[in-house]
């Protein structure tokens, strides 16, 4: 094991190289469509068929997508850590399914802070269930009691192929219209995700701060790699772009992430001395 203390942080821009589009970036989302119309509350309210398609169209690129060395070098670093938290904005699925020497990340060790797009919830009550990839969908239907989700309930409500291809589904619970998973703009972050970072950040601070492929464009981000790093750690910024947190950063590496990434990870594995451990 390596005794150091991690906090990787990761935006649209690790999963680029997996051929998912970034939001700010060139050919990025935002840059040809409006939030406004697409990922707002509002926006789902004056036209959810407008909004689901769009989450569709996505969700069905993230489940034709692999994860890149970026992914894997993660999970890499989080096998060999003695403490690791990776916040994530992204909603994919891809540092889930990254592996590394056969391992994948556990759930314990991730946050996705922006939600998840596999993930489909009542716009009203607290219903909801997982069409998560690569499993088809209806095989993770979950539902809530007393605020947890429970595995394996209402499968029968879980959403045909059509469904999930067509209707806007409905809650089977209390009849309102479902939403994906995901935090809109002018919605709150999940109370119970925050914590698990402000946590994280109260037991001891990290060694290393790993911010890769966001633009840092929420000041969350920046507060948490700032206040994560030790007064003698890391904070270090895989992008090839400068961004509002590259000021902060005592490392900046201008490379794409599946690149730099994995070897970052080897080096810093190197240098904490998990080598002699194996040995
Ligand atoms: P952005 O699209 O804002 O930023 C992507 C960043 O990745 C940019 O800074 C790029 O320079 C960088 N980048 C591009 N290719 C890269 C590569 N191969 N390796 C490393 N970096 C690369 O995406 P986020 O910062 O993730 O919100 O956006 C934050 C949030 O805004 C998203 O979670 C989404 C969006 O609206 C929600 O869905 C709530």
């Amino acid at each position: 094991m390596c005794a150091m203390r991690f906090l990787v942080i990761t935006g649209a821009g690790v999963s680029a190289e997996s051929g998912i589009p970034t939001f700010r970036g060139k050919d990025g989302y935002w840059r040809n469509l409006d939030p406004a119309k697409l990922a707002t509350p509002e926006a789902f309210v004056n036209n959810p068929k407008l909004v689901w398609e769009w989450y569709r169209e996505r969700r069905q690129r993230i489940r034709t997508a692999q994860p890149n060395p970026a992914h894997a070098a993660i999970v890499k670093l989080a096998a060999y850590a003695d403490a690791f938290l990776l916040v994530t904005q992204n909603v994919d699925d891809l540092h889930l399914r990254a592996e590394s020497e056969g391992q994948r990340l556990s759930r314990r060790k991730i946050v996705q802070i922006h939600g998840d797009i596999f993930e489909t919830r009542c716009s009203r009550c607290e219903f909801a269930f997982s069409t998560g990839s690569p499993e088809p969908p209806g095989s993770g239907v979950v539902g809530v009691d007393n605020g947890r989700l429970r595995a394996g309930v209402a499968r029968s409500i879980a959403p045909t192929s059509t469904e999930e291809d067509e209707a806007i589904p409905q809650c089977p619970e209390c009849g309102e219209l479902m939403r994906p998973g995901v935090v809109w703009f002018g919605e709150q972050l999940e109370l119970q995700k925050i914590e698990r970072v402000e946590n994280y950040l109260a037991q001891a601070s990290c060694d290393v701060v790993i911010v890769a492929g966001t633009t840092a464009a929420f000041g969350y981000i920046i507060d948490w790699a700032v206040r994560a790093r030790d007064p003698d750690g890391r904070l270090i910024e895989v992008n090839p772009d400068p961004t509002p947190l590259s000021p902060f950063a005592t490392h900046l590496i201008r490379e794409p992430a599946g690149v730099a990434l994995p070897r970052l990870v080897d080096e810093l594995l190197v240098s904490a001395g998990w080598r002699r451990t194996m040995r």
